[in-house]
């Protein structure tokens, strides 16, 4: 499938910057970019932090797959940032693995997540011991991240405008 007709999907861990990375990209693409925790916070009206308390990270796995797949199955190739975990559930690996996405992993040193994710209120996991759960997270997903993807970008002290020129490439 040629690149132009293929979503073009932004995965990789917590605080790397998949929504900033998407934004400047699909402005660049002239595309749509779908940001699955926005999305998911827009359709509940609750936020992210509300259903994990609430109802539990499974109730929240299941809309994030709902949201990811939705969004894969769109007609017209979208720009995806795609919430951290997405990669935990096997059905969202498989659909991201189909022709019609180009999966790029952006990378970052677990030290680079943690001054990154300071700022953030939508990351509930990481309310206990941040920099030890990255730590950790990082180890459990490194293998699903390169399994989903079809490219990997290093992010490390690089700006906004040079990891999207490297995507792009
Ligand atoms: C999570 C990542 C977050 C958010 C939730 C859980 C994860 O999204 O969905 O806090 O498990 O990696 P971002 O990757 O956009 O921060």
């Amino acid at each position: 499938m040629n690149r132009s007709e293929q979503h073009l999907v932004l995965v990789g861990m917590m605080g790397v910057g998949k929504s900033t990375i998407g934004r400047a990209l699909a402005d660049r693409l002239d595309r749509e970019m779908i940001d699955s925790d926005s999305i998911i916070e827009a359709r509940t009206g609750r936020t992210v932090r509300e259903i994990f308390a609430d109802d539990g990270e499974p109730a929240f796995r299941a809309l994030e797959s709902e949201v990811l797949l939705e969004a894969l199955s769109a007609p017209h190739p979208l720009v995806i940032a795609a919430a951290g975990g997405v990669v935990l559930s096997a059905t969202n690996r498989a659909a991201l693995r189909r022709p019609n996405a180009r999966v790029v992993w952006l990378c970052a040193d677990p030290a680079t997540l943690l001054e990154r994710v300071r700022h953030g209120v939508h990351r509930p996991l990481l309310d206990d011991d941040p920099a030890g759960t990255l730590q950790r997270m990082f180890v459990e997903r490194e293998g699903l991240y390169r399994e989903v993807a079809d490219t990997i970008v290093l992010v490390d002290h690089r700006s906004v405008g040079e990891v999207v020129e490297a995507v792009l490439r």
